[in-house]
């Protein structure tokens, strides 16, 4: 599984806890940036791992802002985007095994980095379940469809 990897500069010191992580997993990532604590703006490294998705070339991402709310809501903007902001494990199981969440955010200014390397490994590990949970997936991708069409 290879993972896009980024965050804005409030989320730059949770980002590296993410991927050292990652590597001493051996899980294969990218890390698109920011690469210092200096102000940047959360859509644009939103826009680089959400791209990195949903064009196919990462199957999932991880992204780290002040809250994970603006990475979030910025990801989620992008086709065949499902970000979940999760700052608790069972929420991280359920976004994979429920909603098929492609990508993972996290609030470096909200959980620290113990229970972040928590929802991580159980973000990674967690399946999608399908079956009921394809059908209500499939509706988003419609809702998603019906507006890229106006
Ligand atoms: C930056 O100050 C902060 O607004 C950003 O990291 C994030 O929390 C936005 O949602």
């Amino acid at each position: 599984m290879k993972i896009a990897v980024a965050g804005d500069h409030g989320g730059f010191r949770l980002k590296n806890e993410v991927i050292r992580l990652l590597r001493e997993s051996g899980i294969e990532f990218e890390d698109f940036g920011t690469f210092s604590e200096e102000p940047a703006d959360y859509p644009d490294f939103a826009l680089a791992v959400a791209e990195a998705v949903g064009g196919g070339k990462f199957e999932r991402g991880i992204l780290c802002c002040g809250t994970g709310i603006g990475v979030a809501v910025a990801a989620n903007k992008v086709p065949g985007i499902r970000a979940a902001q999760c700052h608790d494990t069972f929420s991280a199981r359920a976004s994979r095994e429920h909603n098929n969440a492609n990508i993972l955010t996290m609030g470096q200014r909200v959980i620290g980095p113990g229970l972040a390397g928590d929802i991580v490994k159980t973000w990674l590990q967690a399946e999608f379940q399908g079956g009921r949970h394809a059908r209500r997936v499939k509706k988003i991708s419609s809702i998603e469809q019906k507006y890229s069409r106006c």
